[in-house]
């Protein structure tokens, strides 16, 4: 039997708010427990200005960075982290490009939006990325422990 992969990354991913508003909680959580990820955390909360901006302190510069964080901040956010092998890159995959009219069908954005700006669901661009913004996001929080036993093709 091939070893099980070393698992040791994982992705900060958010349902943004119009996400919340739309009713898409469900939809988007069950993409990433299908594909067969771990949840680690999940909080849903109305964010700080001051996370807002750091979450996307690298967009500083953009013209679009104040209503992208006004954005953020108009309702309730879905925070999460999953874990998995490689859960960075396919969280982006399964997300789909940022455009949602680019994004392919299957993907989340691909299906469910139509708008740069509105387009649903955020995921850590790298791996250091998704260490950065659970910290930002789950100050002090401990993801939890837990085991997956929903994988008995394994055992
Ligand atoms: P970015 O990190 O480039 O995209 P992604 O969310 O796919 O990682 O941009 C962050 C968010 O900023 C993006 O999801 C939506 C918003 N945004 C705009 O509103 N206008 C734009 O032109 C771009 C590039 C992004």
């Amino acid at each position: 039997r091939a070893p099980l992969d070393v698992v040791c990354e994982i992705s900060y991913v958010m349902v943004k708010p119009d996400g919340v508003q739309r009713g898409l909680v469900g939809e988007i959580i069950g993409r990433f427990e299908r594909k067969g990820f771990k949840l680690k955390a999940l909080q849903m909360r109305k964010c700080t200005r001051e996370i807002a901006e750091e979450h996307y302190k690298d967009l500083k510069e953009k013209p679009f960075f104040k209503d992208l964080v006004d954005y953020i901040l108009s309702g309730p956010v879905v925070a999460m982290v999953w874990e998995g092998n490689g859960v960075v890159a396919s969280a982006r995959k399964l997300i789909g490009a940022t455009n949602p009219l680019n994004a392919e069908p299957g993907t989340i954005r691909g299906d469910l939006a139509i708008q740069t700006g509105r387009n649903v669901v955020h995921g850590s661009d790298s791996p250091d990325n998704g260490e950065r913004e659970t910290g930002l996001w789950f100050q002090g929080d401990a993801t939890v422990e837990w085991s997956q036993t929903i994988q008995p093709w394994l055992t």
